[in-house]
């Protein structure tokens, strides 16, 4: 028996283990409830019980003695794979790289601050739209050359589905819903089939405003522009209002700003005017109030609808309109940290 014995711990000892599978053999071979150490314990009864002691004895060592070259190649084996997963405390942090907000992001959420500060509420609807809500609430007659004022692209004809041309869409659907006292801005996405150049392109963003109540007047639009003006460009910043035409205000006048770009000196972006203008506005037409369940007798209201790009290249001095869409990180990284 102590013979057999002996055997085993050369053979414990001659046990090559150089991964994890001959570790795990050599436990089954040695440790396991099925290995050679019990079964020579169980032979231990068999023993002759002057032997038993020493037997018994022997036994115990050669078990100690299996455990301990199992436990120690398995703790140089976990600590030789942590020693690859955990991190050294001493390197150096690496900084994540930060994304930046789309600068067209940025404006649109400064203007929306502005008008929501002077009690204006916020308001949505859908790009794709029909003819009613994109003309004819707005007092676009059929066939009326106004209509191609904004080249418009046709998803089908008959009855006309089409992608908004301007956000004053938005003006109807809010107006269908919603009886005055109406004081609301309309931001989103705005489409016409216009060749894409540094001025133009065929997909851009306004923001539109609504202001319908008892006696509002002129003057209430006037000093609510003049007010966004000076908040978003800065005190000293000039604007004029030019008489114009839209079918759905009446008066109407285009809001225009001193260039930013040139300070007046005359650039391509205000045609070498000094002024560039940022968008429409008006008094509603009492047809649109009319076609859209409000007694003109009542109520009145303003309108006026602006280019984000416009104010966008304006405030941050971009002289390209592309340069929002082609998504180049040189340009947008620029304006990481701005909110
Ligand atoms: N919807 C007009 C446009 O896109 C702008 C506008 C809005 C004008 C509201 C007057 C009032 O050109």
């Amino acid at each position: 028996m102590l013979g057999k014995i002996e055997e085993v711990k050369k053979a414990i000892e001659a046990f090559q283990i150089e991964n994890q599978q001959k570790l795990e053999e050599f436990r089954l071979a040695f440790l396991a409830k099925k290995g050679v150490i019990t079964d020579l314990m169980a032979g231990l009864k068999e023993a002759a019980p002057d032997q038993r002691k020493a037997i018994g004895q022997a036994l115990n060592d050669l078990k100690n003695f299996a455990w301990e070259k199992f436990d120690g190649i398995q703790s140089t084996m976990v600590s030789a794979s942590d020693s690859v997963d955990a991190p050294d405390m001493n390197l150096p942090v690496q900084s994540l790289p930060l994304g930046s907000r789309h600068p067209l992001s940025i404006v649109r959420q400064q203007m929306i601050e502005i008008f929501e500060q002077m009690g204006f509420a916020m308001s949505d609807g859908p790009e794709i739209e029909d003819d009613w809500h994109n003309f004819s609430a707005l007092n676009f007659p059929e066939n009326h050359p106004a209509r191609d004022m904004q080249d418009t692209f046709f998803v089908s004809k008959d009855p006309d589905v089409l992608l908004r041309t301007h956000t004053s869409t938005v003006q109807v659907r809010l107006m269908e819903k919603q009886k005055p006292p109406i004081r609301a801005i309309m931001p989103g996405r705005v489409y016409r089939n216009e060749a894409i150049s540094a001025r133009a392109h065929c997909l851009f963003h306004q923001i539109e405003g609504l202001y319908i109540d008892r006696n509002v007047g002129f003057k209430d639009l006037k000093q609510t522009l003049y007010h966004f003006v000076k908040e978003m460009f800065g005190p000293d910043q000039k604007i004029r209002f030019r008489p114009s035409f839209f079918p759905f205000t009446e008066p109407s006048a285009e809001i225009d700003i001193s260039c930013l770009i040139c300070n007046g000196a005359g650039c391509n972006i205000c045609k070498y005017t000094g002024w560039v203008e940022i968008g429409g506005s008006g008094m509603v037409d009492t047809n649109v109030l009319k076609a859209n369940g409000i007694d003109p007798e009542e109520f009145t209201g303003f309108a006026f609808g602006m280019g984000i790009e416009r104010t966008t290249m304006l405030r941050y001095g971009i002289r390209d309109l592309r340069l929002f869409t082609e998504n180049d990180v040189r340009f947008v990284s620029q304006f990481a940290g701005l909110s």
